[in-house]
């Protein structure tokens, strides 16, 4: 029997006995990750990130993180069977993160993962890195069930979606341009902390003056402009400096934090009332953020929706994520991956 054959009789067969062990890895950033779960629990989850490796740089440098990857992911994989207390033949099913993501670091989770599905004769379920954001909070919350509203905001997405079921996904509201993750790290840069800048903001931003006048960006529909924003916090900067004004940085992170994250409340509470669905699920790093956790749970309970947050180091990058999303397609009926399967940078 071919690999493909063999693959789709084993994934067939893991559908009908429902309890089946997977390991995943993801690779996509600068965070080396391999877990292993069982449907939504997790019995190991382990992260090996790079960020004191990039700090220097003051953000990813792509070529460096993929070198990492290679020299991370064997013992990364060994840490996670060990923690789970499993060997890799005990390993029903691999999963991994084919993207979004940078190219050679993608390409470093994929080829790995192909290798051991192949020589262990076990199938491998291909992760869109965005569709593990969102389940994240099925670990956390066991009972969040579709339909849902995910709000995903990350450093390379941010995105208001309409989850029908664990299949079909519809675009509510995208950024137009700067993820807001990414306007999290740039901001910081220019107020002079160090990578990644979301956590930094946040610490700092507990100290200052959320209400300095700084315009919120125009907004179309549900959409963003996180460029917007940041261009109009770096003018407040540049305008300041340049005519010899004295600021706080705090004051500037935490108008800065107020009014990001006042975009995103506004906008998928606005999304909630139009689909008339009373749940809404947060996803990605900036996720992570505890003023948008509190102000959206805050805002949303006044309209009667329930806010479902992921723990704070779920939000973040890691493979349990790809793993409990690898079982929903599993379940939800999608073939495994072929073995030429490649890595897709914007997917
Ligand atoms: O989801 P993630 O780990 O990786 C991507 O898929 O992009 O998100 C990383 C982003 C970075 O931009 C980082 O600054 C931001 O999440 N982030 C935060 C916080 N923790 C991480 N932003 C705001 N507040 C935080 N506490
Ligand atoms: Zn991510």
């Amino acid at each position: 029997m071919s690999y493909a054959e063999s693959s789709l009789e084993q994934v067939k067969k893991l559908r009908e006995k429902k309890d089946f062990l997977i390991l995943a890895i993801e690779s996509s950033c600068d965070e080396t990750a391999a877990a292993v779960v069982r449907g939504r629990e997790v019995l190991s989850n382990v992260i090996s990130s790079q960020i004191e490796i990039h700090k220097r740089f003051g953000g990813v440098v792509p070529e460096i993180a993929s070198r990492n990857h290679c020299l991370q992911i064997d013992s990364i994989v060994g840490e996670a069977l060990d923690g789970a207390g499993i060997t890799l033949s005990d390993v029903d099913c691999f999963a991994v993160t084919y993207g979004a993501g940078l190219l050679g670091a993608l390409l470093v989770g994929v080829s790995y993962a192909k290798a051991l599905s192949y020589a262990e004769g076990k199938p491998l379920v291909a992760v869109n890195h965005i569709k593990g954001h969102i389940v994240a909070n099925y670990i956390s919350n066991p009972e969040l069930v579709p339909p849902y509203l995910a709000l995903v905001v990350s450093g390379g997405h941010t995105e208001i979606l309409y989850v029908k079921n664990d299949t079909e996904f519809e675009v509510m509201g995208e950024t137009l341009d700067d993820a807001a993750g990414e306007a999290f790290d740039k901001v910081a840069r220019v107020l002079g902390l160090p990578y990644p800048g979301g956590p930094e903001i946040e610490k700092i931003a507990k100290n200052g003056n959320p209400n300095l006048k700084i315009a919120k960006p125009y907004r179309d529909k549900l959409n963003f402009s996180y460029s917007g924003l940041k261009t109009a916090v770096i003018n407040y900067v540049r305008n300041r400096e340049a005519r010899g004004e004295s600021f706080e940085k705090a004051d500037v992170a935490a108008s800065f934090q107020r009014l990001a994250t006042e975009m995103l409340v506004e906008n998928v509470i606005k999304a909630a009332k139009f689909k008339k669905t009373n749940v809404i699920s947060l996803a990605g790093g900036v996720g992570a953020n505890g003023y948008l956790r509190e102000t959206l749970k805050k805002e949303a309970e006044k309209k009667n929706i329930k806010v479902y947050l992921p723990e704070k180091k779920l939000c973040t990058d890691n493979a349990a994520m790809i793993g409990v999303r690898a079982y929903a397609e599993i379940m939800a009926g999608a073939e495994p991956a072929p073995l030429d399967l490649d890595a897709d940078p914007s997917l």
